[in-house]
């Protein structure tokens, strides 16, 4: 008989090997809107230099060198922890920001709070997000950003991740407790999504709390419902539920939004980070992906991978005349005709 222990670091480990199966083998794309829906009109004279182009990105008041950064996966296992020291190293060498995954097991068990610990080590001055679930009170929130001196604390809310689980939740009153979290915590509190994306209501409700920023977590990368269908074998399907993440960059436009942004959901290129600063992203961030190039080709590759859309992302500001963010946000962007099918239904 396995202990409880067990069996949650046993979910940890198969959330590991689902999601990058998942991506490897099973990646279907969203029923919705994709960033290929938009096109990017270019500027042929964008009297402009490579040297000059600065796309760092001001939030939470932190400077984002290169607005992308390691989104929350994992911990509390020994693969867990060895790939976020292998996370961690990456995050340090190429300046970015990370999140851990859910530190809720070491909250339960703080002997396994050392490897969470560990990426604060490795990382030592970097940005690093917390990350638990909605349902925490005010004294875990603090217990999981002292665990790992975060700069901010991630609130993941996985509604549709936790009803498909045989083991899941079934109970959902979250938004007091979040703002509670949010007003009396020290450092700033983000709302995110799981892969479902989110909608003007939610931004609505969100817009009235303390929370600083929202992360989307759109549909079209990493399906939480497909994993934890493939766990329990029980047949309840989403394939087709929640927005994308390009729906919901629009639904955080179409609700005046004004809480710092984050894009995530199926990012897998520079040309999607930059889509996503113009429709109004503060910062964008991939965990599926990232997993994937880790356990198929090692760190050196996802470094490599980060490099390139460094790169990337500096043509591209260049292409559309763009100087900074704030002159990307100005560009145009052509819809298709499905895209415009969404907002004229959304409006
Ligand atoms: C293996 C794995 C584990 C994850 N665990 C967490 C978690 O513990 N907490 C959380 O907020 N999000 C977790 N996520 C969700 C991601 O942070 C992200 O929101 C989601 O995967 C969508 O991004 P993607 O399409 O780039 O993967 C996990 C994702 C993956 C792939």
């Amino acid at each position: 008989m396995k202990t409880e222990k067990e069996i949650h670091q046993h979910r940890k480990d198969e959330h590991l090997s689902l999601a990058y199966k998942y991506w490897r083998e099973e990646k279907n794309q969203t029923s919705g809107l994709t960033f290929s829906d938009s096109r990017i009109i270019p500027n042929s004279l964008p009297e402009l230099s490579t040297e000059k182009i600065n796309f760092s990105s001001e939030v939470f008041g932190q400077n984002f060198e290169f607005p992308f950064y390691i989104e929350a996966m994992t911990g509390g296992t020994e693969r867990a922890d060895k790939i976020n020291r292998q996370l961690a190293e990456i995050a340090k060498n190429q300046h970015l920001a990370m999140a851990v995954g859910s530190q809720s097991i070491a909250l339960k068990f703080p002997e396994l709070s050392a490897g969470f610990s560990e990426v604060r080590k490795i990382h030592s001055s970097g940005f690093l997000f917390a990350n638990i679930g909605a349902g925490h009170s005010l004294e875990n929130a603090k217990r999981a950003v002292d665990m790992i001196e975060a700069n901010a604390l991630e609130i993941h809310v996985n509604t549709a991740q936790e009803l498909p689980m045989d083991e899941g939740d079934r109970e959902f009153y979250w938004l007091e407790n979040i703002n509670e979290i949010a007003s009396q915590l020290e450092v700033p509190v983000i709302v995110k999504e799981v892969g479902f994306g989110i909608s003007q209501k939610t931004f609505k409700a969100l817009a009235k709390t303390s929370v600083s920023g929202i992360n989307i977590g759109g549909a079209g990368g990493t399906n939480f419902a497909w994993i934890e269908r493939k766990r329990s074998k029980n047949g309840f399907n989403l394939d087709e539920f929640g927005l994308s993440t390009l729906e919901s960059l629009l639904e955080a436009k179409m609700a005046d939004n004004r809480k710092s942004l984050i894009a995530t959901g199926g990012i897998t290129s520079a040309q999607e980070i930059f889509k996503s600063l113009i429709l109004g992203a503060d910062l964008s961030s991939s965990a599926g992906f990232i997993l994937k190039n880790l356990m198929q080709t090692g760190p050196e590759k996802v470094e490599e991978v980060i490099e390139q859309w460094k790169q990337d992302l500096n043509k591209l500001f260049v292409l559309t005349g763009s100087k900074n963010i704030e002159e990307c946000r100005k560009v145009e962007l052509l819809y298709s005709t499905n895209m415009l099918n969404f907002i004229q239904q959304r409006k």
